[in-house]
């Protein structure tokens, strides 16, 4: 089965958050810089906690709460949330900090982001969130880690890899050390993945992605 993203002016994005939004903060600022051609259409939280919802509030974009708590099942969880993101018409669902694990639909399959920070399938899945991850980089002794983009399905961290960053692990590292600078390259990487996507500039094969540079 193959796929590739369809060339967009613009492309349209709903972004769910769950906790400090510094992924939708970045987001923000390179639309505003202009170096990401997208509108931010809606923003979905998990809990009414989340900080991030004030960046949401600021730039005037419409907030929804979905809460896992409200609903029987994962399934039901879902539908309401993609529903929403059918509502404002979105192209691309952008995971920003979202910690709960979605049945994505298959109107949605390929068309879901997420980003991790870490590098797949290293220190990824159920319960590799946050300092966790940096934790156990630390604990393993890699000497390499990173940030990871990648098409969401229906298991934690696992679908198709977009692109990939690499941060080396010094001896010296903290979990907060490394948790600031696997962060200055995801404020790289994801507008760079979801410009690529506007821009059609990505296939898949299988679980392969192939970017044109
Ligand atoms: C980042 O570590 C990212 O890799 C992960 O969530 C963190 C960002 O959350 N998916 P936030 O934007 O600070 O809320």
């Amino acid at each position: 089965m193959s796929f590739s993203s369809k060339p967009k002016k613009r492309i349209s994005l709903a972004v769910m958050i769950s906790g400090t939004g510094r992924t939708l903060k970045n987001l923000l600022g390179r639309i505003e810089a202009g170096t990401l051609a997208a509108d931010i259409r809606l923003v979905i939280a998990s809990t009414p906690q989340a900080k991030g919802l004030q960046y949401a509030e600021q730039a005037n974009i419409p907030i929804q709460i979905v809460e896992q708590k409200d609903h029987d099942s994962r399934d039901t969880f879902s539908q309401a949330i993609f529903h929403h993101c059918d509502e404002a018409d979105v192209d691309y669902v952008v995971l920003a900090g979202y910690i709960k694990l979605l049945a994505i639909p298959e109107s949605y399959k390929n068309r879901v982001l997420n980003i991790h920070p870490s590098l797949i399938p290293a220190f990824a899945g159920k319960g590799y969130f946050g300092d966790y991850v940096h934790q156990a980089v630390l604990l393993y002794g890699a000497k390499v880690t990173g940030c990871t983009v990648h098409f969401v399905d229906n298991e934690y961290d696992h679908g198709p890899v977009i692109l990939q960053k690499v941060v080396e692990v010094s001896e010296t590292d903290t979990v907060s050390s490394l948790n600031d600078r696997v962060f200055e390259i995801e404020r790289v990487a994801y507008p760079e993945a979801i410009q690529l996507l506007a821009e059609g500039k990505i296939r898949i094969e299988g679980r392969v992605v192939h970017v044109e540079r």
